[in-house]
């Protein structure tokens, strides 16, 4: 008979409610519980959404009332107090959003209650489902690539987003909450950081009020397989449109993205140069559900677990730290 995992979802805003809906669109998992604080947001989901589930608005009771397989974290950072270690310790699987921690001492903390309970976990990297990125990850595994040179990104907004996102204690600053999709990026195709300096600074956005955040930042990275990188995000950019872009220079090829689905490839050690085109539409948050859901299942391999969600934590802090030091070299130890 079919498996069927029982799924939960504690924090029921924007990433809550689209995982919720890849659950409601899959087979192999049923919705069976939905958790917030305050309780509003996700009584108004099942409403909505004619769900029958058990809702709750503390996540210890649900963790004692609720039969739970798998469970969605989809909180904002501050909000991460232990409810990923109690889960692990119950043997439930995790799929968390990122960033998983704001210290690295919590992030640490998760991996380990993770290892300790050999449970599957999958951190929301949602950018590594694209079409584009799994045709490029071919090409480096199956050698087309050639030797792996150099990385260089962009992450570019402009949006005062809500309260805790522009709360730099509650949320991190940008490169936790977003231009760390371009960070894991870079230690999914270019392999493991080893050093890295940066600068964050806040330049448009001093006089709003409760902004603390950084609106601009960069940094260089050198990686433990000698290759280089450079990564730059800004919330000073166009309105209404998030882009992250990010090209990445090879011996054999050069890739450029404009996002996960989208891509150009010219391969530049053939003897007449050769371009593929590729564009997709890949729903990235369904996409990284399901192949939660058949991890779980044990129909694929772990991806994006939390020791790797621990390793882009490294990363972001390195350069947050490089910066209070005037851009000094930190080592991603
Ligand atoms: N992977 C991606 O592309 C992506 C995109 C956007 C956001 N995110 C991440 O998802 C996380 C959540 O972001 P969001 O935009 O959904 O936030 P949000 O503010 O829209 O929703 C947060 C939810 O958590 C609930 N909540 C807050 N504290 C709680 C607590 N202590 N207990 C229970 N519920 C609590 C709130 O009531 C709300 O329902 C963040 O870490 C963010 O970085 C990821």
């Amino acid at each position: 008979m079919e498996r069927i995992l029982k799924a939960a979802i504690l924090g029921m805003g924007n990433m809550g409610r689209g995982h919720a809906s890849s659950m409601m669109k899959m087979e192999g998992v049923k919705l069976s519980a939905l958790c917030s604080e305050p309780i509003g947001d996700a009584r108004r989901f099942a409403e909505e959404e004619h769900l029958e589930c058990q809702i709750f608005d503390d996540f210890d009771q649900m963790l004692e009332e609720a039969q739970i397989d798998v469970l969605y974290i989809c909180l904002p950072p501050f909000a991460h107090n232990g409810q990923f270690e109690k889960a692990a310790k119950r043997g439930i699987h995790i799929f968390i959003e990122k960033p998983i921690a704001l210290t690295l001492k919590r992030g640490r903390a998760m991996a380990e209650a993770a290892e300790k309970n050999k449970i599957v976990t999958q951190v929301g990297y949602q950018m590594r489902f694209g079409v584009a990125v799994k045709k490029f990850k071919e090409y480096i595994a199956d050698g087309t690539a050639g030797r792996m040179t150099l990385y260089m990104a962009n992450y570019e907004c402009n949006s005062l987003h809500g309260p805790w996102w522009r709360d730099a204690k509650r949320c991190g600053g940008q490169v936790f909450e977003q231009v760390i999709h371009l960070y894991d990026m870079s230690l999914y195709l270019m392999g493991k950081a080893s050093a890295v300096n940066g600068y964050v600074a806040n330049l448009c956005h001093k006089q709003v009020e409760g902004y603390t955040v950084e609106d601009t930042s960069v940094s260089n990275i050198r990686f433990k397989n000698g290759a280089l990188g450079s990564v730059c995000g800004s919330n000073c950019s166009v309105k209404n449109q998030w882009n992250a872009r990010f090209r990445v220079i090879c011996e054999n090829m050069t890739a450029e993205f404009e996002d996960q689905n989208h891509a150009v490839f010219t391969f530049t050690g053939e003897e007449e140069i050769r371009v593929e085109e590729i564009a997709a539409d890949a729903d990235c948050t369904y996409e990284e559900d399901r192949y939660f859901i058949r991890t779980v299942l044990g129909e694929e391999k772990p991806m994006a677990d939390i020791r790797e969600g621990y390793e882009g934590l490294k990363l972001v802090s390195a350069v947050v730290s490089s910066s209070e030091k005037e851009g000094s070299t930190v080592r991603v130890e």
